[in-house]
């Protein structure tokens, strides 16, 4: 058996130990970008486990990411929230970055929503806007699924037509609507990190016709969709991409911006969770 198999395996056996499926079993996973984490204030809590207790699971080393595992209910719907995510620029490996995902969909979730803080590529954006991710560019220059194929998990060559479900990505349409919320959709440029963009870099991802930069996300999709997950994603644009304001850029305003947004946030999965259909 592959480590990774191995590694998940340790992961779920101990999660499931601690909240077994016959008490909760998650339908829906959540992952929490910077700042975006006071979501869990509005979950009604079955465990909270810290990843530095899940073997297999390693601890987030940035600011603002907190590194819970939470299994609980939204408005009577089974979930599970990953505060706070692994990034590539952290030096982990794509499977690691991937491994918390891969776990919550190994606990029986079939639904995927990935948030994040993102830098804007469209001038009209403003900080705090929302951006509905249609569909990504990975210039990360790597993938998850990178080595031997898992085949208990998907085929070889997974097929990306679709990443991003088109039905649930309509259904957060709705409810953004519905809260009067202003938004975009578009495409999420996936790059490594750490550095910022630099200003030719941001006019490159522009005429890839990239709508939002950002250093995460891309993995997990890539992984939850070789396991068959159905994905969406939001951003959060936390800031214009360089270049494109007179500001420089720091992790400090990505995080205050998402903080002052933290709780529409928070509403929307709310209202977005008690509307998506599972099995
Ligand atoms: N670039 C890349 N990642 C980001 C940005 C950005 O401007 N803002 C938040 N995450």
């Amino acid at each position: 058996m592959s480590s990774i198999v191995e590694s998940l395996e340790s992961s779920v056996a101990y999660i499931r130990a601690i909240c077994p499926p016959s008490k909760l079993k998650p339908r829906i996973a959540v992952v929490l970008g910077s700042g975006l984490g006071s979501f869990v204030n509005q979950v009604d809590v079955e465990a909270a486990i810290p990843y530095t207790e899940i073997p297999g699971f390693i601890p987030p080393s940035v600011d603002g990411h907190k590194g819970r595992l939470i299994l609980g209910h939204v408005k009577g719907v089974p979930i599970v929230v990953l505060q706070g995510r692994i990034h590539f620029y952290e030096g982990h490996s794509m499977a690691t970055v991937a491994h918390p995902v891969r776990t919550a969909a190994l606990l029986g979730c079939e639904v995927m929503v990935l948030t994040n803080s993102a830098g804007g590529l469209d001038p009209a954006m403003r900080p705090g806007d929302f951006m509905i991710i249609d569909d990504h560019i990975n210039l990360m220059g790597d993938n998850p699924l990178k080595g031997p194929n898992i085949k208990e998990f998907g085929p070889r060559f997974p097929d990306m037509t679709e990443a991003y479900d088109r039905k649930l990505s309509t259904k957060m349409n709705e409810v953004l609507l519905a809260m009067k919320v202003k938004f975009y959709r578009g495409v999420y440029c996936g790059v490594s990190g750490p550095t910022y963009e630099t200003p030719s870099e941001v006019r490159y991802l522009q005429m890839l016709g990239g709508k939002a930069v950002g250093m995460s996300t891309v993995p997990e999709t890539i992984a939850a969709n070789h396991l068959g997950l159905r994905v969406c994603a939001l951003s959060c644009i936390t800031n214009l991409a360089a270049g494109l304001s007179q500001n420089k850029l720091s992790h400090e305003e990505v995080t205050e911006t998402a903080r002052a947004v933290e709780a529409k946030f928070g509403q929307f999965l709310v209202d977005f969770i008690s509307r998506v259909e599972t099995t």
